[in-house]
């Protein structure tokens, strides 16, 4: 049985105080984040201490989105693995498609990053999805094996630490979700390429799915049988819906 988790991605919003009242709002919307559901806000990077210090004495994990695969050096701007542990961050999104598409990452960089994830201890949150062109175009399959396959390269023994996005890039921020078929179809897929990689760990892995989920559709997405979660962008920045698609995960 595969836990169910629901992670908010903040993605560039919330000041420090913001970030504190609202995850304070969270803790009264989700019980503490103990529902039986794992909850977890994915913050901005400065936003960490302030989230760390309001999540204190909650069941709510903490978690960035993005890190530098290396431990340390002349790396100008980037963060390490270790230094998001040192400030109690738990989990880390990795390969976020507006990352792909705006910061050139590619599948090589989020398996480096992947690797060094693991490595440190956290919880990465690994995002796949095509675009609308490669859907249309009927390359989706090949799109989504390819980046399975490539990124969770050489870390088959940990897959039932990592959590994978399945997030359409046509359905993020748009309002257009993918239905809850077709999400099941991809996410399914996903699995069976696992399933080629380590038959005895596939069935553990959690895929999560992302792209416009909502209360209203959150229901419906997590109630099929590979669907164990979400990954919610703007949803995730108002207690009361993030709460709410929550409570459509139990
Ligand atoms: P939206 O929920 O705003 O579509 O964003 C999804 C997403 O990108 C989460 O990582």
């Amino acid at each position: 049985m595969r836990k169910t988790i629901v992670a908010g991605n903040w993605k560039m919003n919330k000041l420090p105080s913001e970030a504190a009242a609202l995850i304070a709002d969270i803790r009264k919307a989700t019980n503490d984040g103990d529902c039986g559901v794992e909850v977890v806000v994915c913050v901005p990077f400065t936003a960490i201490p302030a989230a760390a210090e309001a999540l204190e004495g909650s069941s709510i994990g903490l978690g960035a989105q993005n890190m530098h695969w290396k431990a340390s050096g002349a790396y100008t701007g980037e963060i390490s693995a270790d230094m998001l542990k040192d400030l109690g961050v738990q989990y880390v999104i990795l390969g976020h498609s507006e990352r792909r598409q705006y910061f050139a990452e590619t599948d090589e960089t989020v398996n480096l990053k992947l690797k060094a994830a693991l490595a440190a201890g956290l919880t990465p949150i690994v995002c796949v999805g095509e675009t609308l062109e490669e859907r249309e175009t009927g390359k989706m399959q090949d799109v989504i094996v390819r980046q399975v396959t490539e990124d969770l390269a050489g870390c088959q023994e940990d897959f039932e630490k990592i959590v994978i996005a399945y997030e359409p890039v046509w359905a993020i921020g748009t309002g257009k979700t993918a239905t809850s078929t077709q999400a099941q179809e991809v996410h399914a897929l996903i699995r069976a390429t696992l399933a080629k990689m380590n038959p005895a760990q596939a069935e553990k892995v959690r895929i999560q799915y992302g792209g416009s989920m909502k209360p209203e559709n959150a229901g419906d997405l997590m109630a099929k049988p590979d669907i164990d979660g979400g990954l919610i962008g703007g949803a995730a920045l108002v207690a009361a819906s993030f709460a709410a698609i929550v409570e459509a995960g139990k």
